[in-house]
This record gives C-alpha cells, sequence and structure tokens, in this order.
C-alpha cells in the first residue's frame, strides 16, 4: 500500500513539473499553480468565483492566460472569430459539458454531427412565422405577471414598495417556456411558488456542475460516476419521468397549438429525432430560455434602478409609445431603441453564464490571434464579462 501512495505521489509530481516546463502550452503565461494542476481551476469552478479569478489573471498576465494545464483564455477580439466562428468548427470540450447523469445527450451536449441534426429540426420552433404564433402566449403571462404584482404591492401593509422582482421574473419566464414546451405552464405566476419539476432542474444544475468538475481527474471521475448517491440518482430519474409524462401528454394531446413541440413534431422526418432525444432537448429548451431570460431582465432592471437618469429616460420612451397594455406587443416593442440599448447593454455587463464556453483545438496549425495553438492537448475559451 504504501509503495502504492509512493508511486501515486511520484506520479502527481512528475506530472506537475512536466506540465509547467515540457507541456506544449508551457511558454504561455499564467499562474504555475494553475499550469502545474487542473486543481486551481477546478476549486473555483466549484465556489461560483472562476470568473472573479480569471478577470484577475488576465489583468495580471494579458490577452492570453493559461488557467489550467491544457487551457488557454483569451480577451482578444479576433478570439471571437477564430474560436467561436471558424470552419470547421472547432468541437465543445468534453470538460465544459453539464453532466445530466440520465438521457440522451441533447444539443449544448450533444458532438458536432448530432448537434447540426437536432438544430436542424428545433430552429422550425424559433423561426419567424412561429415566434409570431407565439406572441399570444407571452402576452398572456406577461398580463399575468402585471396583475400579480399589482396584487402583491396592494397586499403588503409592511413594506408595499418592495418585491423580489428576480423570483417573479423567474415565475413568468418558467410558466411561458413550459407552456411552449410541455403545452401546459408550470402555474408559477398563480401558486407563487417553483413547480417541483423546475425546483429539481434548478438544484440539478449545481450538482451536475460539481460532477463536471471531476472531468478534470479521470480516474476519480469514473469513481465518481459510479459512487452518485442512489437517492440522488432516484430524484434524477424521477425528474426525467416527469419530463418523459409531460411530454408524451403533450404528443398524445394532437394538438396545432403553435408552441415549440407542434413545430418540432412537424418537422421531424426520419433523419429526426428520437423520442429520447425528444426529451432530453425539452429539458434543454425549459432551461435555456427560462432563467437565462428571468436573470436578464433582473439585471436590466437593477443597472437602470441604479442609474436614476437612465431609469427616467427609458420610462419616457416607453409611456410616448404606448397609451395602454394592450398596444405593447413583439412587433411594438422591439420599434423602442433606447429599450434596446439597455437590454443589449445589460447583455454586455451581465454574465448569464458562470462559466465560459471551451472549445477543444483538433487540428494542426489552427491559429488564434496570430498564435499557432497545439493540437490535441489545449482547450480553448473567451468568457464575455472579460472582454471589455
Ligand atoms: C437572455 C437570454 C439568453 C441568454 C443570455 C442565452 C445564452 C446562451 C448561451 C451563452 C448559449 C451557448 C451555450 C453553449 O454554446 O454551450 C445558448 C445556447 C442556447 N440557447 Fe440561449 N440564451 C438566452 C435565451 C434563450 C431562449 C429564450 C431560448 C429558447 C427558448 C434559448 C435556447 C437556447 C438553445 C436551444 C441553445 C443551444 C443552441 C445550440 O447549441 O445550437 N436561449 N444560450
Amino acid at each position: 500500500m504504501k509503495k502504492l501512495f509512493g508511486a501515486f505521489f511520484v506520479k502527481i509530481i512528475v506530472t506537475a513539473v512536466y506540465n509547467v516546463y515540457f507541456h506544449p502550452l508551457a511558454a504561455f503565461p499564467g499562474p504555475k499553480t494553475a499550469a502545474a494542476t487542473p486543481i486551481p481551476f477546478v476549486c473555483r469552478l466549484i465556489n461560483g468565483r472562476l470568473v472573479h479569478w480569471t478577470t484577475s489573471l488576465h489583468a495580471s498576465y494579458g490577452e492570453v492566460v493559461r488557467i489550467s494545464p491544457d487551457e488557454l483564455s483569451f480577451i482578444e477580439p479576433c478570439a471571437w472569430q477564430d474560436i467561436y466562428a471558424s470552419r470547421p468548427q472547432l468541437p465543445r470540450a468534453e470538460v465544459g459539458k453539464l453532466e445530466s447523469g440520465v438521457g440522451e445527450k441533447a444539443m449544448v451536449t450533444a458532438d458536432n454531427e448530432n448537434h447540426a441534426r437536432q438544430r436542424r429540426i428545433v430552429s422550425h420552433a424559433f423561426s419567424d412565422r412561429a415566434l409570431r404564433e407565439q406572441e399570444y402566449l407571452l402576452i398572456k403571462y406577461t398580463d399575468l405577471l402585471i396583475s400579480r404584482l399589482h396584487d402583491q404591492l396592494e397586499s403588503q401593509e409592511e413594506h408595499p414598495q418592495e418585491v423580489n422582482i428576480c423570483k417573479w421574473l423567474q415565475f413568468v419566464t418558467f410558466d411561458i417556456i413550459g407552456d411552449l414546451c410541455f403545452g401546459e405552464s408550470f402555474h408559477s405566476l398563480e401558486n407563487m411558488e417553483h413547480h417541483e419539476w423546475v425546483s429539481m432542474i434548478l438544484k440539478g444544475v449545481k450538482f451536475g456542475t460539481r460532477l463536471t468538475a471531476f472531468h478534470y481527474f479521470p480516474p476519480a471521475s469514473t469513481i465518481m460516476q459510479r459512487c452518485v448517491p442512489s437517492s440522488m440518482m432516484a430524484k434524477a430519474e424521477h425528474h426525467y419521468d416527469m419530463t418523459r409524462q409531460k411530454v408524451d401528454l403533450r404528443i398524445n394531446q394532437k394538438s396545432q397549438r403553435p408552441d415549440f413541440m407542434k413545430y418540432i413534431l412537424e418537422n421531424n422526418d426520419k433523419k429526426g429525432m428520437s423520442i429520447e432525444e425528444i426529451y432530453s432537448t425539452v429539458s434543454l429548451l425549459v432551461l435555456a430560455g427560462s432563467e437565462t431570460s428571468a436573470s436578464t431582465c433582473t439585471a436590466a432592471i437593477w443597472f437602470s434602478l441604479k442609474k436614476p437618469s437612465v431609469m427616467e429616460k427609458l420610462k419616457e420612451e416607453i409611456r410616448r409609445a404606448f397609451t395602454g397594455l394592450e398596444d405593447i406587443t413583439v412587433a411594438s416593442a422591439s420599434g423602442l431603441p433606447y429599450l434596446h440599448a439597455v437590454l443589449q447593454e445589460s447583455l454586455r455587463m451581465h454574465t448569464n453564464e458562470p462559466v465560459a464556453l471551451p472549445r477543444e483545438v483538433n487540428r494542426p496549425g489552427m491559429r488564434i490571434c496570430g498564435r499557432i495553438i497545439p493540437e490535441g492537448v489545449s482547450t480553448v475559451q473567451i468568457h464575455q464579462v472579460q472582454t471589455y
């Protein structure tokens, strides 16, 4: 046993020395501890400080930083094109994929080929025609939100001017996306709490991030996957069962209401998605469309409240454009330049993604902003917040 530990210890030291001095990325700047082992990176990934840590590294080391033995972070403008828009596309890195534990891989975890196949079907749900047809649902739930906020403000005696807007925006976005995906709302606005399905998926994201961290230590990853407590796996299975039931119910309705499912089913030809892929895709859509939109709107409200001059200008533009709630539609709201600018600026200043979107360098001679990046050992990424 002693010998085994000794060998293990020697292996760690040798690997760390190799990583710092002989690895193909050895010439890139960054802290030696991060070059030696993924531990500093993984600690920040788990404690939610990754964005802040990487920002401080760019301030100290410049435009390219080695943030882990095999990973580089970039902040130069040219890196956007080279990393995310080069052809053929660089594949999503395994280490950056959020593990779900159950179900088929949906777009953000699938490989390039399966991603393209799934995306071809799902994109029909986001065409101009589909968006126009879905507008009545957006209006229905937004009106409900406004009326629930009025009720809240009137019924509160102690703090009549206070509501937790972040929570209410989550309720409305989950209700909208739930209705678009399952043909039925989660009823969060009516019940003033998250549906069990939503609470479970929000907790699952945190747990998934921890599982993802083990990708950085391959043997530990295999052990961890096997050691996930059976109670956790049972919860994940229960959640997946709920998804199956909801999707099956919507499919069996054979309804022509213009929600996401109508377009997915209508266009799901022989080369399309299996039913298991549809279950996973729907779970992805609910999460991708709700929490992101809610936190962006929360950020827009927060930034506007911090700058009273911005809030005044926004109120003036909106009140000049509309005389009543019924005038507000997707088309009329899209024509408000100041509102548009506030949303764009909020997307720029507020980070929705707590991690960057890593891509693997899978071909020789790949250049990012003129630098040759070694193939096979390099994962490259940009975090939007660090680029300005
Ligand atoms: C402000 C709101 C939103 C933000 C900030 C946001 C952010 C993002 C980001 C950063 C990705 C890339 C993920 C990756 O490459 O791994 C992504 C992908 C995606 N988002 Fe959003 N999103 C928002 C709203 C929505 C909405 C409303 C929907 C749908 C209802 C949606 C559906 C998707 C889908 C399906 C993907 C995967 C696309 C693909 O892989 O081809 N998102 N989103």
